[in-house]
């Protein structure tokens, strides 16, 4: 019934709102589309995908878009970009997406738009991504990648839903990486943590509508009380609380749980430029840990999943992943260290052009929290104005990656990495609000793919799809298939 009103609501709003705003662009001299957020809501594609075919089709830098009821932007020029990220990041911090105070999980997230509390939380929680920390939570990453292929060589016919498992793989070493759950083999599939990030990131209408309405219609957002995550409320903070208690009293790990037990121990926290205070209460703290499953599962699951799918078209690129992987593995080694890591260089390369061609997050936005202008051609943006950052449609731009549907990991050789703009490859974001876990991504991205392709290789099999799931900012095929064989070199 909410889900009906909610519709009807938002139909005639948009209505109004476009017989109201329209020409907001045009009137400034803009080439203006209108209904992109709308033609997705009932569409049968991803948001991404219908970015990249006004970005496609329109010559200009930028291009006058509505998210629902906000004029907003959407920009090509990496300049333009480069400032709403970074060098203007004070004029564009907030992404725009409402959230009600009663949403527990959901307003203390690091995804926030208020700017003192995010600032805050993200220098606390820079720190669970330095290098040494990386390191020691390498080790449960690892020993989780090995126990994946060994639960994959217990019985194969687990790898006929290969999305699912690579899923698996990634939620249970975030949690227990992240914050010391230690659950390996059969058992991770089945944890109840797995199954809360899989329901609370399965793009479904209600959650695309709710997106919409936090999106475009904040206000109407605000007074349906509507929140995003509050089935998962009671399970996660509770699990984290008996989290917490338990490790009060066990050796120290540092992984996220010790920093958060150290947090909670020196107090009150408090940003000394801003002045701002927040207590790190087990809400607060639970909030993080929910949003490094619902933000890392996913995002790294396509990366290995869209990874799979390149190499068993190619080949010719698999032959030499083969080999960077057998290098590392030389001498019958075991196990693989954090060290050699560094050495998969080729391996990092091929999961680069992965997420170039199919980047798990496929667009970005802000919203300009003051009047501004962009640099490329001292565009004057008014408070309020949305900016689209279209990844997906600048990952396949051929004046940026020249023959873009073609795979070729050397895009991403060290050489042709210095020649490339900063902001041409937006796979993790960029500027002050960039992907916190990339590192520790990065780590189980390479960990994951050098144990499964040590076992095993890919029948061949060319990967052409046609769209991608109905998802507001993802790209995601998780019923795309490619199969397994054993090597025989092990
Ligand atoms: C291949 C895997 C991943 C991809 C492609 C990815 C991509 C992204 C992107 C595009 C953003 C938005 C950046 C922006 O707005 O500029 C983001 C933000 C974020 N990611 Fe990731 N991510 C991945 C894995 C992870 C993991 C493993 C974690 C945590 C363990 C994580 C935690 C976060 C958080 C907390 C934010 C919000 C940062 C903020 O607003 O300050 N991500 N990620």
């Amino acid at each position: 019934m909410l889900l009906q009103v909610l519709m009807f609501l938002c139909f005639i709003f948009t209505l109004i709102y476009i017989l109201k705003k329209r020409n907001y662009w045009r009137s400034r001299g803009i080439t203006e589309v209108e209904g992109s957020l709308w033609k997705f809501t009932f569409g049968d594609r991803s948001l991404p995908e219908y970015y990249k075919e006004i970005y496609d089709k329109y010559e200009d830098e930028q291009i006058g878009v509505y998210l629902g009821s906000i004029p907003s932007l959407m920009l090509k020029n990496l300049d333009d970009i480069q400032a709403v990220m970074a060098g203007d990041f004070q004029s564009f911090y907030k992404r725009g997406l409402t959230v009600n105070k009663s949403d527990i999980l959901g307003d203390n997230i690091l995804f926030i738009d208020e700017y003192p509390r995010w600032k805050l939380l993200r220098t606390k929680l820079t720190p669970v991504f330095t290098s040494l920390r990386l390191k020691t939570m390498f080790l449960s990453i690892e020993k989780c990648a090995k126990d994946f292929v060994d639960l994959i060589e217990s019985d194969e016919t687990l790898m006929k839903k290969p999305f699912d498992m690579l899923y698996t793989f990634t939620a249970a070493s975030i949690g227990a990486a992240v914050f010391g759950i230690d659950i390996g083999g059969k058992e991770a599939m089945e944890s109840p943590f797995v199954i809360m990030a899989w329901k609370a990131l399965t793009p479904s209408f209600s959650t695309n509508l709710k997106f919409l309405t936090s999106n475009a219609f904040p206000w109407l957002y605000k007074t349906l009380q509507l929140r995003f995550f509050s089935e998962h409320e009671e399970f996660f903070i509770g699990a984290v609380k008996s989290v917490f208690e338990a490790r009060r009293k066990a050796e120290k790990r540092n992984d996220f749980i010790d920093l958060c037990l150290e947090l909670q121990k020196n107090g009150t926290m408090k940003d000394p430029t801003t002045e701002y205070e927040l207590e790190p209460t087990d809400e607060v703290l639970a909030a993080q840990a929910f949003f490094f499953f619902i933000a890392g599962a996913d995002t790294t699951a396509n990366a290995l999943h869209f990874s799979l799918l390149e190499l068993a078209g190619h080949p010719t690129i698999l032959a030499k992943v083969h080999d960077n992987i057998d290098e590392v593995f030389k001498d019958g080694k075991t196990a693989i260290s954090y060290e050699d890591m560094d050495k998969l260089q080729y391996l990092d390369m091929v999961v680069n052009e992965a997420m170039r061609k199919y980047p798990p997050i496929g667009q970005l936005q802000r919203i300009c929290t003051r009047n501004t202008e962009l640099p490329s051609n001292k565009l004057k943006i008014e408070k309020d104005t949305g900016i689209v950052i279209p990844i997906y449609a600048i990952h396949r731009d051929e004046k940026l990656f020249p023959n873009p549907e073609v795979c070729d990991p050397e895009r991403f050789s060290p050489q042709n990495v210095q020649k490339m703009h900063n902001y041409s490859f937006m796979a993790f974001g960029g500027g002050n609000r960039i992907c916190i876990g990339m590192r520790f991504a990065r780590l189980q991205l390479k960990a994951c793919l050098a144990w499964l392709l040590r076992k095993y290789t890919l029948e061949e099999k060319v990967y052409r799809p046609e769209r991608f799931e109905r998802s507001s900012f993802s790209l995601r095929d998780t019923n795309a298939t490619y199969k397994l064989i054993r090597r025989n070199n092990n």
